[in-house]
Formats: C-alpha cells, structure tokens, sequence
C-alpha cells in the first residue's frame, strides 16, 4: 500500500507520533491524527494546522465511540497512543489504556477492513539474557508485584490480540517493536529515556542519576530510523502478519552513554554521577541488564537498517535540547 491514503495515527501527538505524521503529510498521505494530551503536546503537530491533509481529534482511545467516529474513511491506522512504564506509579493507567486502547483500534481496523500497525517494544523480552533479541525470542518477567512489567505485559496482550483479530477475522497487521527511540520532541524527563535526563542534567549542570552500577546495556534508535520503518511497514506487504523488531544495533553501557553525552556536549571535566541502588528505587524495581535488537527481518522484509550513529543522532539531540525549555510533567 503506497501512494495517497488515509491514515489514522494514535498517539499522533506524542514523540513518535509526530514524526510519523510528518513523514505521512511529506509524502501526501492525508492524516487523521487522534490524541487525548495526556503526554503529548500540539505544539508537536502545529506545523500541519492548516493542511488539508492532516485532521487532528482530541479523543481518548479508550473511548471507543469518539475514536470510531474519528476514524470513518481510514485505510490504514498507526497505533501508538500508550501509556509507557509505570516508573511512578499510575500502573492502572498502563494496563487500561494499552488493552482497551488497542482492542478499540483493532476493532474499528476491523470494521473499516483497515490494517493496524501495533507500537510494541523491546520491554516485551523483559530479562533474557540471550542478546541480541530476534523477534522468535522468549519474553521473560520477573514477578506480578514489580510494577515495571505492567508495561511489557500489556504490550504483549495488545501482540496477542493483533494475532486473535487475525485467526478470527483475517485482520492485516504488523507489529513493531521499538528499541529505544530518541531525538528531536523526546519528553525531558525518564519517560523519554534516560539520554533524555542524562542530556538534560548536562545542560543543567546537575548530577546524572545512574540506576543501578551502570552496567546495564540499551540500543538507541534515532528518531528517523525508527520513522523510516514504520512508514516501510505501512506500505511492504511481506510485512502483513508479522514482529519486527525496529532497532539500532549500537549497543552500549549506561555508564558509557553518560559519559559520552558529558564528550559530546563539549564539557571538558569528569561527569557527575550518583549511583542509586535499585533497592532505592522501590517497588522492587527490576531491571533489563542487556538489550539489543536482531535487525534482520526489518532488513529483509521492510529494506531499512539504522543509518543514523549514536554519536550523530546524540549530537543533534543535544543540539536540540539546547533549545528548548523543560516542560514540567506529573511523571
Ligand atoms: N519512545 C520509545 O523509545 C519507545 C520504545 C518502545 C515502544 N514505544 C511505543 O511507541 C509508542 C509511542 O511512544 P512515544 O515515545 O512517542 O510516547 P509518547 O508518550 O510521546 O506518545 C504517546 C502519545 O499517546 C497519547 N496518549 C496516551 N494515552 C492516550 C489515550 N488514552 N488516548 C489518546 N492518546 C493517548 C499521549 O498524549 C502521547 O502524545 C507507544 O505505544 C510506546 O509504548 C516507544
């Protein structure tokens, strides 16, 4: 599927979305962009206010008669309206808005005979430890009472739904699942990342707060990337049916992302850091100790890898981060 066609975004507001809208409106798809606000913000998608192309609906996708509504001439719908770890709390909020979120847009999907591409993410393998992670790997969970696995379990129930909708209905889908997207419009706070806080302390002069030794590894997908293969889901039928993984394969420490964020923003003396033990975080906080993506099957079937190097696309959101004020959140 390419060319002009309607496309309904959730989440069109958020970091991710808003990118993916500009790639849409780029290249002449016209845009239904649906967002509550809760974390998002419309000075993301302002830019597109008086193109015919892009509609914006200020709804909640758990309520699913506005969202219905909005979405009537839909060919194609991008969900990524969630609501991410529950770091602090507000756990009910993560498993009602991902579950009912998407059963309500794979049933509109449904009824419009739409395809859904599902927004997961790497937070599904949980603690297996066999890196990198290929799409087929085992997701592995630490108990019920550890909030953090809230958010993996609820976008594994909205994987599994997209796999139900289709042995029930033949529903199109494809799901990705993101590897720690970052760059311009990332929230300011750890509910962007922590290269989101790390950059942030920098610029304040304040002390990195490193979870944990700082031992623990992530990958980083800078924010083209991670549009590049979503908008190539969109359009590649190999896809239909299918997890990808949607990642850069760059694997590096904690440690090492703050000390390379303290390098790249030119300071030159030692950073601050203040180790926290996780026992401090409460709630029995656990984390993930390694995390990278296999990328093969997005090479194969959606012909994208990452293009962007860690230290280009930390450079350029450092630069950006410069720019702006932080913006006060309740997370
Ligand atoms: N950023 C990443 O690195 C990353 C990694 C893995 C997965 N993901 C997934 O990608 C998607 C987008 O993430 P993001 O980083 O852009 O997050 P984000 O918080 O910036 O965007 C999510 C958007 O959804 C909106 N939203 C939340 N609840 C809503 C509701 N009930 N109704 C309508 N809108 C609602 C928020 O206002 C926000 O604008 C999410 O599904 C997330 O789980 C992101």
């Amino acid at each position: 599927m390419s060319g002009a066609q309607t496309v309904a975004v959730t989440g069109a507001a958020g970091f991710i979305g808003s990118h993916v809208v500009d790639a849409l409106i780029a290249r002449g798809d016209r845009v239904i962009a649906m967002d509550n606000l809760s974390m998002g913000s419309w000075d993301n998608l302002a830019q597109h206010q008086d193109n015919p192309l892009f509609r914006f609906e200020q709804l909640d996708v758990t309520d699913a008669a506005a969202f219905r509504a909005a979405c009537k001439d839909a060919r194609a719908m991008i969900h990524l309206a969630a609501f991410k770890i529950p770091r602090y709390g507000k756990t009910l909020d993560t498993l009602r808005i991902n579950s009912v979120g998407a059963e309500n847009a794979l049933e509109i999907c449904r009824e419009l005979g739409a395809k859904l591409l599902l927004a997961s993410t790497s937070e599904v393998y949980g603690r297996n430890p066999n890196v990198p992670f290929t799409e087929t790997h085992d997701s592995v969970y630490g108990p019920s009472a550890v909030r953090r696995w809230a958010y993996a379990v609820s976008k594994l129930y909205e994987e599994h739904l997209c796999y139900a909708f289709r042995e029930a209905y033949g529903l199109d889908f494809v799901i990705l699942r993101f590897f720690g997207s970052y760059g311009p419009r990332q929230h300011l706070t750890w509910w962007g990342g922590p290269q989101s806080v790390f950059i942030q302390a920098v610029l304040d002069d304040s002390e990195i707060e490193i979870h944990g030794d700082g031992t623990q590894t992530r990958s980083f997908t800078y924010i083209s990337d991670t549009v590049r293969g979503i908008i190539s889901a969109l359009d590649a039928p190999a896809a239909v049916g299918e997890v990808i993984n949607l990642g850069n394969t760059e694997e590096i420490t904690i440690l090492e992302l703050a000390h390379r964020i303290y390098r790249l923003a030119g300071e030159d003396h030692e950073p601050k850091l203040r180790l926290v033990p996780y026992a401090d975080l409460g709630g029995g906080y656990q984390d993930v100790m390694r995390r990278v993506p296999d990328t093969s099957k997005a090479e194969r079937l959606l012909k994208v890898r990452a293009e962007v190097s860690l230290d280009d696309g930390l450079l350029r959101t450092i630069e950006w981060q410069r720019s702006v004020q932080p913006v006060a959140t309740s997370v």
